[in-house]
């Protein structure tokens, strides 16, 4: 894994849209994989932003999202599919029939799991994914313990990630229960990742990453046996390092 350390989070989102930006200039019709969170924010901003100005365009991209929770309409403010179309979508140019995020209404949700999963593959696979972390190391929503082997599955989410992620919701008891992710084999399955780390509440998560070894108790450790990853890290982030 390679690890850029950038001053503060605005170079963070900086560095990593450049390298974006030259992947997509690389292959115009690349499959690019998505994040949500706070983290990924910023560099999508930088994308909007290089989208406006040098007129990149995103016109035959597909994108593939990580996760969604279970149980929320599309149009709920606090589904990903929102938090996607806000943070990016409506901002570039891409045909929303080209953005696809797992279905956390779908009637059949193993069946949505496993359409999923395919979908990605008769795509062509994942050209470049984009991940956060979560503070106990889940990437996606895959939370400790999840199998390396794992899938596009349904997760129950650990109390930290709902007490984490409740910032977004009115109450905890508001916060799904479950998700639909990316499993950690098909997140392996991408060609090149860009782990985004932020913020000292990500120090620690990062510092068991770069020192203690690879296990399934802490998903991102799985990263280790993937030959292309560049993570990037803010200063705070890299803290205990
Ligand atoms: C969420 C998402 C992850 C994200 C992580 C960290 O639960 N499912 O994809 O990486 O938590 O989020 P943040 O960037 O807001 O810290």
């Amino acid at each position: 894994m390679k690890l850029i350390t950038t001053s503060n989070y605005e170079k963070l989102s900086q560095q990593a849209a450049v390298e974006t930006i030259s992947r997509i200039k690389r292959n115009s019709s690349l499959n690019l994989g998505l994040a949500t969170g706070s983290t990924p924010t910023g560099l999508y901003q930088e994308l909007i932003k290089d989208h406006k100005q040098n007129k990149t365009s995103y016109k035959e991209i597909n994108t593939f999202n990580l996760d969604e929770y279970i149980g929320i309409s599309k149009k709920d403010s606090n589904s990903y599919h929102y938090f996607m179309c806000e943070h990016l979508f409506e901002h570039i140019d891409i045909p929303l029939d080209q953005t696809h995020i797992p279905d956390g209404t779908a009637k059949d949700l193993d069946e949505e799991c496993k359409r999923y999963e395919q979908f990605i593959n008769e795509h062509g696979g994942i050209d470049l994914q984009i991940l956060g972390i979560g503070q106990n190391g889940h990437i996606g929503f895959n939370e400790p313990g999840t199998p390396f082997d794992s899938r596009t599955h349904i997760i129950d989410l650990a109390e930290s990630t709902r007490k984490a992620n409740s910032r977004f919701f009115d109450s905890l008891e508001d916060v799904p229960k479950q998700a639909i992710t990316m499993g950690i084999a098909s997140i392996m399955d991408s060609r090149e990742i860009f782990l985004l780390v932020s913020g000292a509440s990500k120090a620690k998560a990062l510092a068991t990453l770069m020192n203690d070894d690879i296990s399934e108790d802490f998903p991102a450790s799985a990263l280790k046996n993937h030959g292309n990853v560049t993570i990037f890290a803010d200063k705070d982030a890299t803290a205990l390092l």
